[in-house]
């Protein structure tokens, strides 16, 4: 029996990556796995912090070097960090081995999800909306190019997650 394929949820932050990541892995019995927890465990130190005491560069060298570790495993629902998109060998390196689902959202339901939260230094702003239409139009292009795309505004995380198993299993997992 070949392996099972790993399921990889990008996207920009606040599209639902971790809690649609979460439902999907319970209903498949797949292990979960969100980037950004795991190189906070590794580092010892939050998101904020590797960006202001390391830059922003070292964290994508991080994520690059989990990208490639990862995707020679299988069996995993990943949540990918939202930057994920900006280096094309992350996205190649997932599709080898895994189904690479882009979820999206529009700004507005983005900044409603992702509130005041202090845990993301990108949007730290004090015009929080404008920073998120900002950085998702500059990523515009690298997220559409992902071929399969799901809108998680009006659904509910059940949908969203269906929505993706029956995707998952027309690639021939189970
Ligand atoms: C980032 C998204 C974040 C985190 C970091 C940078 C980005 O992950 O990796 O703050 O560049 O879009 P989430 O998408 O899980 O919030």
């Amino acid at each position: 029996m070949s392996a099972q394929s790993n399921i990889i949820l990008v996207g920009f932050m606040g599209t639902g990556k971790t809690s649609v990541g979460k439902l999907l892995a319970q209903r498949l019995n797949m292990e979960f796995l969100d980037m950004d927890d795991v190189i906070v465990e590794r580092e010892g130190k939050s998101i904020p912090h590797i960006f202001n005491e390391s830059g922003e560069p070292y964290f994508r060298m991080l994520e690059r070097k989990l990208v490639e570790e990862l995707s020679k495993q299988s069996g995993l629902v990943i949540a990918a960090g939202g930057g994920i998109v900006l280096n094309s060998n992350n996205i190649a390196d997932f599709s080898r081995t895994g189904v690479v689902v882009c979820l999206n959202a529009t700004p507005e339901v983005i900044l409603k999800r992702v509130g005041n939260d202090t845990n993301r230094p990108l949007l730290m702003s004090n015009d929080r909306m404008q920073k998120i239409r900002d950085l998702l139009e500059s990523r515009r292009k690298l997220y559409d190019a992902i071929p399969l795309q799901i809108n998680t505004d009006l659904q509910t995380l059940e949908q969203v997650v269906d929505t993706i198993l029956f995707l998952y299993r027309k690639t021939g997992n189970k």
